[in-house]
């Protein structure tokens, strides 16, 4: 077990509402708040970078912890979109804080359950080294997908969301964690060009491969929403729990309707799910724990609430992790 020390969240100022989508694309606020619920979603200032959002949650999530950089004795980010190929966002973050010459890496590539994956990482290494670890989940989607694909771009946000992690002494406990991948669904969401497979070079740019983000979007949804499901359901029964326990199910933030069929599936109240898919669309890594954040600076989490985090990605990945408030 470990525990949460410490909660954080960025999100960029600039706002991009269905109606600006409608100006560039051909949609309407109409079909994307039926298909997906969102309204809005946050892009970043041509100023910011990955690093801008990572580092803006981890100081966040620091100083909700009351710690600061000299307390951070390990970083993982997990992100999609990282600042640069090579060396890792989590190199940067740890010498734009100011932290020690602690051992720092990235989780690239996991897509939207990236975050949990990295909780998984996190807990268990502070079951052998009981350090504190700074875990960011964050993308700047925006500038790293194609901008002229309707059926992709209107989904995306950017953001961050930190959590400090460590041996004792939080304001949660990561009771438990399960996580998976069936890997023969990576191709039904990919982005490939980049890679040693297809490298970015002149004919991907001609073709517009280098950003263009594929995506199977009907079993995209139906794995979803089998996964994201069942995790919970697991994670619930491994810590020797019901359903009905749960105060608040925290579900990665991709679609309305995928959110909607998850809580029916676990017999869940409309209020015993969190949502802001609203107002920040799907910022991939950093929906989980930007809405923790979020749920916990709002009060919407309160102290004795058992809050399960569930999220899913590319790869094709899942994850659930109970959280004891
Ligand atoms: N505006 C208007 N029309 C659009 C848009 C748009 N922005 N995007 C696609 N369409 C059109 C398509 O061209 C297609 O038209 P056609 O029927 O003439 O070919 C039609 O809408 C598609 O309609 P449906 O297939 O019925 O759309 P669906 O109800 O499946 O909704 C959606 C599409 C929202 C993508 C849905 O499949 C979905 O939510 N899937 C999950 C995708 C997802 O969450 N991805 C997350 C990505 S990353 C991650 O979180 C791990």
């Amino acid at each position: 077990m470990a525990d949460i020390l410490g909660f954080g969240g960025y999100v960029p100022e600039r706002i991009v509402t269905n109606f600006d989508w409608e100006q560039r694309l051909d949609t309407t606020d109409e079909w994307i708040i039926q298909r997906t619920g969102i309204k809005r979603r946050r892009y970043a200032a041509d100023d910011e970078t990955t690093l801008t959002l990572a580092a803006n949650a981890a100081s966040a999530a620091l100083d909700d912890a009351a710690l600061g950089p000299d307390d951070v004795d390990e970083i993982i980010v997990a992100t999609d979109t990282p600042e640069m190929m090579t060396p890792d966002t989590a190199a940067l973050v740890q010498h734009e804080l100011g932290c020690r010459e602690v051992p720092t890496y990235d989780l690239g590539g996991s897509g939207c359950a990236g975050f949990v994956q990295a909780l998984d990482v996190a807990r268990a290494r502070i079951a052998v080294d009981p350090k504190k670890i700074l875990v960011i989940g964050v993308e700047l989607i925006s500038r790293m997908i194609s901008q002229d694909d309707r059926a992709t771009a209107i989904l995306f946000g950017d953001g961050a969301g930190a959590m400090v992690l460590g041996p004792d002494g939080g304001k949660a406990t990561v009771l438990d964690v399960v996580s998976g991948t069936d890997g023969r669904y990576a191709g039904i969401l990919t982005l490939g060009a980049g890679g040693t497979r297809q490298p970015f070079n002149e004919a991907s740019l001609i073709s517009g491969d280098y950003n263009r983000l594929i995506m199977d979007g009907r079993r995209v949804f139906t794995e979803a929403v089998r996964r994201m499901s069942e995790a919970a359901i697991t994670v619930i029964e491994r810590i020797g729990k019901l359903t009905e326990d749960v105060a608040l199910v925290i579900p990665h933030q991709a679609n309305i309707r995928i959110i909607d069929a998850v809580r029916k599936k676990l017999g869940l109240a409309e209020d015993q799910v969190y949502v802001n898919v609203d107002e920040y669309g799907n910022t991939g890594s950093a929906t989980v724990p930007f809405a923790t954040a979020e749920a916990v600076s709002n009060s919407r989490i309160t102290e004795g609430d058992l809050v399960i985090l569930t999220a899913f990605g590319a790869g094709f990945h899942w994850g659930a992790a109970a959280v004891q408030f």
